[in-house]
């Protein structure tokens, strides 16, 4: 009888037990959307709490005058997907860094990816269904 011990962490093993590269997009995506986050968090910060009289002046109207735009439309909803998405991969990343039974891991990101998906289907149907005349 012949005994081969597989090299460890040989590159054929992991190609065979990881076959997409998903991490490594993971990883591409948080910086790419970081970059864009700072752009699209600092503008709206700046447009809505700072120029023009700052947050004293933020109302229904407010809202509706910019959601008149679709400028602003598309605006917003990039930076509600953005943050949702980078947020949601980085807790993702969190979490299998630091819960540590299988169970818990599975259940803490089933509560994540639900919320994500919720709050991301609600947030687009506002903006595009946003109703100025509402009474
Ligand atoms: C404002 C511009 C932002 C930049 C430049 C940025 C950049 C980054 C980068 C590069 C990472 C990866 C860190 C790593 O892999 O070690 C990261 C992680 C993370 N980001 Fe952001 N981010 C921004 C905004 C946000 C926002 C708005 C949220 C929340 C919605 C957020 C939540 C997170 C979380 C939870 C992590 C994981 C933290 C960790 O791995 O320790 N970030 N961010």
């Amino acid at each position: 009888m012949s005994l081969s011990i597989e090299a460890p962490r040989s590159p054929r093993r992991e190609r065979a037990t990881n076959r997409t590269n998903f991490e490594m997009y993971a990883w591409v995506f948080m910086r790419l959307s970081g970059l864009l986050l700072v752009v699209l968090v600092f503008t709206h910060l700046f447009v809505n709490a700072f120029i023009d009289g700052g947050v004293q002046r933020i109302s229904f109207a407010f809202v509706a005058g910019k959601y008149a735009s679709p400028f602003w439309q598309v605006f917003d909803l990039a930076l509600l997907w953005l943050a949702q998405l980078h947020g949601t991969n980085g807790l993702r990343v969190i979490i299998n860094d630091y819960a540590e039974r299988d169970g818990t891991r599975f259940w803490l990101k089933m509560l994540l990816y639900t919320t994500t998906t919720l709050i991301i289907a609600l947030g687009t149907l506002v903006i595009f269904t946003f109703d100025p005349n509402i009474s």
